[in-house]
């Protein structure tokens, strides 16, 4: 028996090996596109090298190697434990059979192989910077090694809060944490015609909590419904997960149940629950309640299935393919990346767009659209100095470039002292303060100081951008939202601030 399994593993090798060598005549003779280089195989690492090679071959071209391809399963399946395959979320991170703990096994080995000269672009198999290959996940997954978690529904309570955690779920099915990233954010049911044209542009899952006091979780319902049944296609579905939220004071009357509401498909012929709707007859405005944004960030945030979150507000929409871009960039570990030991986030540029215009796809795009004013920089006209970010004019004026990187480090102090920035970042980073209200303003800052206490590094991504659901907004004077807003600031800088000091200390340059 051990034996036959010797000369089988032998057979195999060879087979392998000449897989190889045809392989590595077929691109000497044929002209290589930049990245695909051949590397001469040493004694010790030609298995490993051929597994990488395989496995490469195995992602691009199913038909090339099928041979080889096939005794290497089957000597796989003879010696491993499959690991069950994982649910795609996309088809972009779609997985071929190879199991991830094995590239994982064969990625780590790099390191003492001849292959640690290779181009990180060529271990990864970086052939598209907008999908990620199998070998880019498994070092994603050892480089995060971050934790599963489980998709279930709960109630739960948060401070006054009552939450209802996963009440309608994503039909995306099992998540790694290391796959994709989750676009958090909040709304109020008369904000979910955004879904649609976030999701469009996003095509990972989002995480979206909504606040649904009183007689307005029955609008909110229906929303849902007609979001997932009458979208004309099924990226709401597959992506978007609701969580509903509401003060302990104003409960619902009737909680539907989802169990039962969505095995009956809704009714498409009647308008759009969140089209159209008469704010001032809300059950939050009839009763004066004011929008808890932070109770609603954190919720949203921490049901996330993924290591990396992007913490935003839903009218903002993030430009195309910014998910696998971001991931490649990370599991290329590259300059500055793998070289600095404070903590990171990952800051993206804003930008407000003119109301008869499209969002921009590209950058290429957004600075035509920059030079011709029908683009500008988020409120440049409400709060030019809010949402500044260090070497902004730079970034702007920049070429596009064909794969994602760190535009600049900056840092949240000096002119950027008040920067509220909108980032990338994991479930370590700071959260929102859970008092604060949208009506009060500056429900960001709390976070952005501790951020600057904790001597972040603000990683500001070059090609990726979020653009405001078309429209330019101006300044507005609101009597009664700036007396709430001043109450609210007295509540930072009494109560707040010292728990901050004692909690996380001082910095010197660091402000509100
Ligand atoms: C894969 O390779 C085979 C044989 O070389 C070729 O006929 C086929 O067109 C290739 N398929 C793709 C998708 O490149
Ligand atoms: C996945 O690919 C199939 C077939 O190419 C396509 O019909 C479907 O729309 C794609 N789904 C997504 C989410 O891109
Ligand atoms: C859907 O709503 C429309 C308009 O209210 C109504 O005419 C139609 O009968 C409804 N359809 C069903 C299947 O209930
Ligand atoms: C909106 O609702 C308020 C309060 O119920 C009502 O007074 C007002 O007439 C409504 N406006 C419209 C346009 O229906
Ligand atoms: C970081 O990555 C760059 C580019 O891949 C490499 O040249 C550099 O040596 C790395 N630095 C460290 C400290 O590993
Ligand atoms: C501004 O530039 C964008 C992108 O090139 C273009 O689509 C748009 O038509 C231009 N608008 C005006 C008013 O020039």
């Amino acid at each position: 028996m051990l034996t036959n399994r010797r000369n089988f593993i032998f057979r195999v090798s060879i087979v392998i090996n000449i897989a190889v060598l045809l392989y590595a005549a077929m691109h000497l003779s044929g002209s290589n596109p930049p990245g695909v280089e051949w590397v001469p195989i040493t004694v010790d690492g030609s298995e490993r090298s051929a597994e990488m090679r395989l496995v490469r071959d195995d992602v691009r071209n199913d038909s090339e190697m099928r041979t080889a391809e096939s005794s290497v399963r089957s000597f796989e399946e003879s010696t491993s434990q499959k690991t069950p395959s994982t649910m795609p979320t996309t088809n972009k991170t779609a997985s071929s059979t190879a199991s991830i703990a094995d590239i994982e096994k064969t990625m780590k080995s790099q390191d003492t192989s001849s292959d640690a000269d290779l181009p990180i672009e060529t271990l990864l198999d970086i052939v598209d910077e907008n999908a990620l290959s199998d070998t880019t996940l498994a070092r994603l997954r050892t480089l995060l090694s971050c934790n599963d978690k489980d998709f279930l529904p709960e109630y739960l309570q948060r401070g006054e809060f009552w939450v209802l955690k996963n009440y309608v779920r994503a039909d995306h099915g099992t998540i790694l944490c290391h796959e994709t990233i989750t676009y958090t954010t909040h709304a109020g049911f008369e904000f979910l015609d955004n879904v649609l044209p976030l999701v469009e542009r996003w095509m990972a899952p989002v995480s979206l909590a909504i606040h649904a006091p009183g007689a307005d979780l029955m609008p909110t319902v229906n929303s849902i419904r007609y979001l997932r049944d009458c979208s004309g296609n099924d990226l709401i579905r597959q992506f978007v997960t609701f969580h509903v939220f509401f003060s302990n004071k104003h409960i619902p009357s009737n909680i539907p149940n989802p169990n039962s509401f969505l095995t009956t498909a809704y009714n498409c012929t009647v308008p759009a629950p969140f089209s159209n709707v008469n704010v001032s007859a809300t059950y939050k405005k009839q009763k004066g309640l004011l929008y808890p944004v932070n109770v609603a960030r954190n919720i949203a945030r921490d049901a996330a299935l993924t290591h990396y979150v992007l913490a935003s507000d839903i009218e903002l929409y993030p430009s195309p393919n910014l998910v696998p871009r971001f991931l490649n960039m990370i599991a290329r570990n590259a300059n500055p990346l793998n070289n600095s030991i404070n903590p990171r986030i990952f800051p993206i540029s804003i930008f407000e767009v003119d109301a008869k215009v499209q969002v921009p796809s590209t950058k290429t795009e957004l600075q035509a659209m920059l030079a011709n004013k029908t683009a500008i920089p988020f409120h440049k006209y409400v709060c030019p100095d809010c949402h500044n970010i260090p070497e902004g004019q730079h970034w702007m004026k920049a070429t596009e470039t064909s794969q994602m990187d760190v535009f600049h480090v900056g840092k949240r102090q000096k002119k950027f002292v008040h920067w509220e920035p909108i980032f990338i970042g994991t479930h370590q980073d700071p959260h929102y303060d859970d008092r604060l209200s949208w009506e009060g303003k500056k429900d960001k800052m709390t976070q952005g100081y501790i951020l600057c206490v904790q001597n972040y590094d603000f990683m500001i991504l070059n090609n990726a951008f979020l653009t405001h659901k078309p429209g330019i907004k101006h300044y507005v004077k609101d009597a009664k939202r700036d007396q709430i807003a001043a109450k609210q600031t007295s509540f930072v800088n009494k109560v707040i601030m010292p728990e901050i000091k004692k909690l996380f200390g001082t910095r010197p340059g660091c402000a509100l």
